[in-house]
């Protein structure tokens, strides 16, 4: 049943369909329990103490998490970052199983919870709904790219397998950047999982001191062909000069025909200023050692601010999407494509 046709129902069906599923789910949830407990301290171990102990980013890991979750919820099949998740030494499946079980089985069963793992429409994102919607929206820049480009650069992949997932049995170079520690765990870990990548370059660099654009052409990019570069929330962990001179980099590296994707966060946002939810989230991130840095004011014309600072990059806006853009919220989050002016 839609949520359109759910709302057309007369109250006393939906308050029994509720009390239904929410009796259908108590027993579930039982019986998880037992399991919950031990897989909580597992993940935990895993996502925070093992995690510090490798030297890996906890950002990273979570938005890994995430997409484990929208396979879960059927929101977006993943069957990689799944496979990955099993064999990743930060990450439990089987406690992200335990914490997450009753409800993922309770909504298959009865629809019960509504929300949680859910998409909204495009212009309805909240910052609790920003997550699922961000990975899809870049699913679609690649979709819609993967096929006329030479190159596919992601400066910052984290565990990202968006390009495993698009780039096999394609004729294109692809090239994934990120500090030493997570990008070696994620190679060991592609490789104790059997997931084959031999045609992706992973490049070790950290931005904050070393030339990601120096170490790129040292890996084989090629400045004279078509690029895809994806820069997905990177920005909101770097201090605004290396945003902006990754970005120049950027646009010294694009002929045309290439697109720069990427998404900003607003200064509000970075700042813990925007929700309690999102100043917990950000908490978690800085105690984890990766403190938020980077946001724009769209406090004014989030548009113009973009735009007005990629110009400043070297780059013309092409596309413009400002999550939750249709409801009456603080602007707080934007993905948007720019090319070499
Ligand atoms: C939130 S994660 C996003 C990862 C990936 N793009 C995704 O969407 O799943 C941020 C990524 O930026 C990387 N990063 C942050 N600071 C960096 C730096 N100074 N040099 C290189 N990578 C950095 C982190 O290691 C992490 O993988």
């Amino acid at each position: 049943m839609t949520d359109k046709n759910k709302e057309q129902l007369p109250g006393i069906l939906r308050f029994f369909i509720k009390l239904f599923q929410i009796i259908l789910y108590i027993p579930i949830q039982i019986i998880f329990i037992p399991i919950a407990i031990v897989g909580i301290i597992i993940a935990v171990y895993k996502e925070t103490g093992r995690s510090k102990k490798l030297g890996v980013s906890f950002s990273a890991i979570k938005a890994l998490q995430y997409r484990w979750m929208m396979h879960y919820f059927n929101t977006r099949p993943d069957p990689l970052s799944v496979e990955f998740v099993k064999n990743f030494p930060c990450e439990s499946h089987f406690g992200m199983w335990s914490v997450m079980g009753a409800l993922i089985i309770s909504q298959r069963l009865s629809g019960f919870p509504e929300k949680l793992g859910k998409l909204v429409e495009p212009g309805e994102e909240t910052g609790d709904t920003t997550a699922g919607i961000r990975v899809l929206t870049f699913d679609r820049i690649m979709e819609k790219y993967i096929d006329e480009m030479e190159q596919i650069v992601l400066p910052g992949a984290g565990f990202d397998l968006i390009a495993l997932k698009y780039t096999q049995d394609k004729e294109v170079k692809v090239f994934e950047l990120d500090q030493a520690n997570t990008l070696n765990i994620k190679v060991e870990t592609l490789k104790k999982a059997y997931i084959a990548h031999d045609w992706i370059t992973y490049i070790p660099v950290d931005y904050e001191t070393e030339s990601w654009s120096d170490k790129l052409l040292e890996a084989g990019f090629d400045k004279t062909k078509k690029t895809l570069f994806l820069w997905q929330s990177v920005s909101l962990y770097l201090e605004a000069e290396i945003v902006r001179e990754a970005l120049k980099d950027m646009a010294d590296l694009c002929v045309d025909g290439s697109v720069i994707a990427q998404d900003f966060y607003s200064k509000a946002f970075a700042e813990g200023k925007y929700s309690k939810e999102s100043k917990n989230f950000l908490s978690i991130i800085e105690k984890m050692g990766e403190p938020a840095k980077f946001g724009l004011d769209m406090s004014d014309d989030p548009k113009a601010a973009v735009e007005s600072f990629l110009e400043e990059c070297g780059l013309q806006m092409t596309e413009y999407i400002q999550f939750g853009e249709k409801l009456d919220i603080e602007p707080f989050y934007c993905v948007v494509e720019a090319e070499k002016l």
